[in-house]
């Protein structure tokens, strides 16, 4: 290893982001965030008492924990350190023994500096797989994999963010394109801005001619698929039409006018199939029509009312993004090989059809049709957990409370009404009720899939294109994702522990 001859004093952050025991916690993680660190230390005076991690708020919000606990009632005690003399090798096997990330630097008592695993790897190009692989979270529940400046999911709080905006506050006062529009470029479009950002995008929101002649016969012949399923297909055939090249020898510039491309092209794509699966005449996009309403519209063949269009808005923005969920991690990764735009988005479209991610609306309003009334809605939940059943629209690995946007779509879903809504906020009572009866602790609120059925059922959204909308959306926050990989990248390339039968066993003669 070469940093072997260098001392912890050497490679120590300093000064070193501390709290006190009785701050709160919500307090300390604030600070965490602003000075991009993963753990403060706790002090009484210079003297640490404690460290506060990442880990420790994790564990913090699967217990239940509330931002407002002190810094104290979460903090691991008394921590393991090291001293300032002690050389990098010999910290690096401390941390990796004890699964530590982060050690406080301490000189006869006094604290004066941290180090962390990253500051030794950074100077020892240590291979840690095999100290570290056992830490590692099934799920990869908490662990950290990448920076962004793209948004953020803060699971505890119930809150979300895109760039610097509540995300929730944008889908309530802003239109889709302005929020595609800071999704890109970091900031809300002036008013000329917006002019130009609306007539590039539906400039581009048409099928290019070689794929759209292709379209009636792969819907012929996948006349049952799932709609996702051929977008998959058709946006693959896009990619390859147009030449998309690797992501590793374009520009940004050229990557970006690829993004807004595909951006534009998926809802006219997802629509197009739509009609054809269903045997109607391809409805063309209307440059007039802002892209919720020109969406309803190339569905249905009909202008929907400013209120339908307004709900789906509403939907398509709160769905743009959500932290690093799995399809946007698969984009990431996809993109980390260099590999084109239209790989990642088209990888990123199949880890989002699955039911544990995108493919639950459908099933959450299949759910409330078959409770059908809300006298039979609590035999109904409590017989699909004791059976082992998920309730879908229900539960979610970031957050341990209400999630943000299930509450904003529950506003939306009584702001249109319809037949479904009553039943709906009676069902949501009575799930999370039975949930907490015989999932305790497991902290089961209502996600984001819930209310979305309901809302694009009474917009006029067909159930098989729920899961389709809502890559629509997705789109505008993978390809996002997918430049800002592109623009630092480095080949994301994990390790897994191998815990099969020991190797080498002899191979036995072949027959
Ligand atoms: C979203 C989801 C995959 C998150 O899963 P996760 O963080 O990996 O949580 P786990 O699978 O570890 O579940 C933890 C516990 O809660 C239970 N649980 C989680 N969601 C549940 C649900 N919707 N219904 C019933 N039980 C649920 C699990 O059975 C597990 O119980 P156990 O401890 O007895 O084994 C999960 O909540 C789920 O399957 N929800 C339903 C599908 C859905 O709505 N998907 C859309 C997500 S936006």
């Amino acid at each position: 290893m070469s940093g072997a001859s260098r001392s912890v004093a050497e490679i120590m952050s300093q000064p070193v982001v501390t709290a006190s025991g009785a701050q709160s916690v919500a307090d300390a993680s604030a600070r965490m965030r602003e000075q991009e660190v993963g753990s403060v230390v706790v002090v009484d005076g210079d003297r640490p008492v404690g460290i506060l991690t990442e880990r420790d708020l994790v564990r913090m919000s699967a217990a239940g924990g509330a931002p407002t606990d002190t810094v104290a009632q979460w903090m691991t005690a008394d921590p393991d350190s090291v001293a300032p003399d002690v050389d990098a090798v010999t910290a690096f096997a401390t941390l990796a023994e004890h699964g530590y990330r982060h050690i406080p630097v301490v000189d006869d008592g006094r604290l004066v500096g941290i180090v962390s695993m990253r500051d030794l790897m950074r100077i020892a190009q240590i291979q840690p797989a095999e100290n570290l692989a056992h830490e590692v979270p099934r799920g990869l529940e908490g662990v950290v994999v990448a920076e962004t400046r793209i948004g953020d999911v803060r699971g505890t709080e119930g809150f979300y963010h895109y760039r610097q905006y509540n995300a929730v506050e944008l889908a309530e006062t802003r239109s889709l394109e302005d929020v595609w529009y800071l999704m890109h470029h970091g900031e809300l479009p002036t008013m000329p801005e917006r002019a130009a950002f609306a007539a590039e995008v539906r400039s581009l929101r048409c099928i290019p001619a070689e794929v759209q002649s292709a379209l009636p016969e792969i819907a012929r012949v996948a006349s049952h698929a799932p709609p996702l399923d051929l977008l998959r297909t058709t946006l693959s055939l896009i990619g390859a039409a147009l030449g998309f090249r690797p992501s590793l020898d374009l520009s940004a510039v050229e990557l970006h006018e690829q993004a807004m491309r595909v951006c534009a092209v998926v809802p006219t794509l997802l629509c197009a199939l739509y009609r054809l699966q269903h045997d109607l005449e391809v409805v063309e996009p209307r440059p007039d029509l802002a892209y919720a309403a020109n969406y309803l519209y190339m569905m249905s063949g009909d202008v929907p009312s400013a209120e339908h269009a307004r709900g789906v808005e509403q939907y398509l923005i709160s769905t743009i993004d959500h932290g690093f969920n799995a399809s946007t991690f698969t984009a990431r990764v996809i993109t980390s090989t260099g590999a084109d735009l239209v790989a990642a988005v088209v990888g990123a479209i199949g880890a989002l059809s699955g039911p544990l991610h995108g493919g639950a609306p459908s099933r959450a309003l299949d759910m409330l049709d078959a409770i059908g009334t809300i006298d039979k809605a609590d035999a109904w939940l409590r017989d699909a957990v004791e059976r082992g059943d998920r309730l879908m629209g229900f539960g979610h690995r970031v957050y341990k409370t209400d999630d943000p946007r299930s509450v904003m779509l529950r506003s939306v879903a009584e702001r249109l009404g319809g037949p479904r809504v009553e039943l709906a906020k009676q069902v949501e009572q009575a799930a999370i009720d039975v949930l907490a009866e015989l999932k305790p602790g497991r902290k089961l609120y209502t996600n984001v899939e819930f209310y979305a059925g309901v809302v694009m059922d009474t917009c006029g959204v067909s159930r098989d294109m729920f899961t389709p909308t809502f890559a629509s959306s997705r789109v505008i926050g993978w390809t996002a994702h997918i430049l800002e990989q592109a623009a630092d990248n480095r080949l994301i390339r994990p390790s897994a522990q191998y815990v099969g039968v020991p190797p080498p066993q002899p191979v036995p003669p072949a027959g």
